[in-house]
């Protein structure tokens, strides 16, 4: 089955064609990173506006480089949550002008099973029942993943998502946004030696994160090893490292706060990942969302993986953050168990 799937539910455009859920014949992905790095995080109203100038284009390209016609889609699959109400309306706005104009059937995607359902487009090897762990800028979730119609939540974050942790610290940092892959190349090679941040809700059977005082942990560092305290009459005006010019010793020390604190989400993401493992009972972890590009917390789940001999596996780099290809082949497999939604579906924040 031919479908085209639709993503924008945050700040990417994206658009992409995929055969049969596995094979992808394009995959078109405009980021509007640039623009929203300029105010430190995603405005939802800029989102949108770019969502709206950028998603015939993105369409277009999509079509062309797969070499298909519109009329050869069989189905179309659309993100409909969660994530930025505004910019999830313009990809179902689209996808149902589609929908009515082809004559086809529609989907509205849930973008977290989307990002456990990218691993399907690079591997023919993962079978159900497995266990997924989906860590990106706004979810830690854990699910168990009896078979691809049953989907079980059964973990997720109490507070903060780990990448929006990542995002946090690397402002609190003053590194910039966003932050997981800034994070990740200033701890390369950096031994956090005594430095240990704490690791939250690490007691037996439970699956649920915390990442928020983890965070703390980390401004209290800050503090201690900078002199300087936050102030508390103008909120979120922290950032010690952007105020001054830095010493090689300060910036030294930075690097260690950010090998710190990634080994402590590694961590924490690993023993919850492999305690959902024993607890199910399987022998497959599926490992996705922007955050699964992390090259040590990769390392750890793999050494963990090869100690208890459950192996984690991992979407390419590309397709472990947001893309329309994961959509589509998710929407490909509710397509094929005969399901699809009629028209008067709407955006959801949550899911
Ligand atoms: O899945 P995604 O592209 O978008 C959401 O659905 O949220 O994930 C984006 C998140 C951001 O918080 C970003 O900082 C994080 O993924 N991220 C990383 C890395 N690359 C992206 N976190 C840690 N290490 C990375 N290399
Ligand atoms: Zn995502």
């Amino acid at each position: 089955m031919l479908v085209l799937g639709i993503e924008t539910s945050c700040d990417e455009t994206a658009a992409a064609i995929v055969r049969d859920g596995t094979e992808t014949l394009s995959d078109v992905i405009v980021s509007q990173i640039d623009v929203h790095t300029e105010y430190g995080g995603v405005v939802p109203e800029l989102a949108s506006r770019m969502h709206s100038e950028a998603i015939s284009l993105v369409l277009e390209r999509a079509f062309n480089d797969a070499e298909v016609r519109p009329e050869q889609i069989e189905g179309i699959g659309v993100t409909r949550g969660p994530g930025l109400i505004g910019a999830l309306l313009v990809g179902i706005g689209a996808a149902k002008g589609m929908a009515i104009a082809l004559e086809r059937p529609i989907c509205g995607v849930n973008h977290l099973h989307g990002h456990l359902f990218a691993i399907f487009l690079e591997r023919d090897d993962v079978a159900f029942p497995c266990i997924g762990l989906v860590v990106s800028g706004g979810h830690t979730s854990l699910y168990y993943l009896q078979g691809p119609l049953e989907i079980k939540l059964v973990g997720r974050t109490r507070d903060d998502a780990a990448g929006e942790a990542f995002d946090k610290v690397a402002k609190l940092l003053g590194l910039g946004y966003p932050g997981g892959s800034i994070i990740e190349q200033q701890a390369l090679g950096v031994d956090p030696g005594d430095l240990k941040f704490p690791r939250a809700l690490m007691e037996k059977d439970n699956l649920d994160f915390s990442f928020s005082g983890l965070k703390t942990a980390v401004l209290r560092r800050v503090q201690q090893i900078t002199g300087v305290k936050s102030r508390t009459d103008i909120p979120g005006s922290f950032h010690p490292f952007i105020s001054k010019q830095l010493s090689d010793s300060l910036r030294h020390e930075r690097r260690v706060i950010a090998a710190a604190f990634q080994e402590a989400v590694a961590d924490v993401l690993t023993v919850k990942a492999f305690m959902a493992a024993e607890k199910f009972g399987v022998d497959r972890l599926i490992v996705c969302g922007g955050v699964a590009a992390n090259g040590a917390l990769r390392m750890k789940m793999r050494q963990e993986g090869s100690r208890r001999g459950i192996e984690p596996v991992f979407p390419s780099v590309r397709l472990c953050t947001d893309n329309a290809a994961m959509i589509a082949s998710r929407a490909d497999t509710l397509f094929s168990a005969g399901l699809s939604d009629d028209l008067n579906f709407g955006a959801m924040s949550r899911w």
